[in-house]
């Protein structure tokens, strides 16, 4: 894998502060009321942006990343609810394909018409190099960057990272009939977020290869909104740091 120029997107500014402060800016540009910072992240060249939530926002910022800044590949990091039974907050997932949930054409789900498609896949070199990427992490920096009273608040112990299928859909799922729903629709389920099939769907379109990477926030049942803001600046953040750091410092 050679990238010349890296694509990030993270959905909220509590993400994308951490980045920004490590990131050498050479330009940056408003583009749609977005800020596109142009530099040298962890010694190589990105630009980076703060999406904002949802699939609308999701798809015009990273069409505008293709379009405009010629990125080669794009890595979407973010926060998620989890859906497989077997995950709790802290745990990764990496995305292997991408579905949006509440997309019906009058017929059936998740199928996009024209496209023919309903799970957008990522790209397996990048998506096995950014899986890597945050194992390591995991296993030798989170602990010393996150302290552990905010580990223990948020009951974060050892986190796993799996792969499978981000689900995705302009909602915030905290409802735990819609969980079990998209449990069983939905092939191999891992966690549910508001962007990353738009933004796979436009890198598919655009044919450039994406990775997706979310840190599970809650468990998308009734309890799901209790600290998420806390979650975000207190821990998604240094996950998405971390991971973006080992990744880039690594890659060729
Ligand atoms: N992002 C984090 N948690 C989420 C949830 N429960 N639903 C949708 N997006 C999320």
């Amino acid at each position: 894998m050679s990238y010349q120029k890296i694509g990030l997107i993270c959905a909220m500014e509590e993400e994308i502060r951490l980045l920004e402060r490590d990131m050498q800016a050479e330009q940056t540009s408003v583009i749609a009321g977005r800020t596109f910072y142009e530099g040298v992240l962890y010694g190589r060249p990105v630009t980076l942006v703060q999406s904002r939530i949802g699939k609308v926002a999701a798809a015009s910022t990273a069409t505008t990343l293709l379009d405009r800044f010629g990125v080669d590949c794009v890595i979407f990091c973010g926060t998620a609810g989890g859906i497989a039974p077997d995950l709790h907050t802290g745990d990764v997932v990496v995305a292997d394909k991408l579905v949006q949930h509440d997309f019906f054409d009058g017929v059936g789900w998740f199928r996009i018409p024209l496209l023919d498609k309903s799970y957008f896949e990522t790209e397996p070199v990048l998506t096995e190099g950014i899986r890597r990427a945050v194992i390591e992490y995991v296993r030798d920096r989170l602990k010393q960057e996150i302290p552990q009273a905010h580990l223990d608040e948020f009951r974060i112990s050892d986190p796993k990272v799996v792969t499978g299928t981000v689900v995705t859909g302009d909602q915030f799922i905290c409802d735990p009939e819609k969980n079990r729903w998209i449990a069983e629709q939905v092939d191999n389920a891992k966690c549910v977020e508001m962007e990353g099939a738009a933004v796979a769907q436009i890198c598919y379109e655009f044919g450039i290869p994406c990775a997706v990477v979310r840190v599970v926030s809650d468990g998308a049942n009734d309890n799901s909104n209790l600290d998420f803001e806390r979650f975000v600046s207190e821990a998604a953040c240094h996950f998405t740091r971390g991971a973006l750091k080992a990744f880039l410092e690594n890659a060729e």
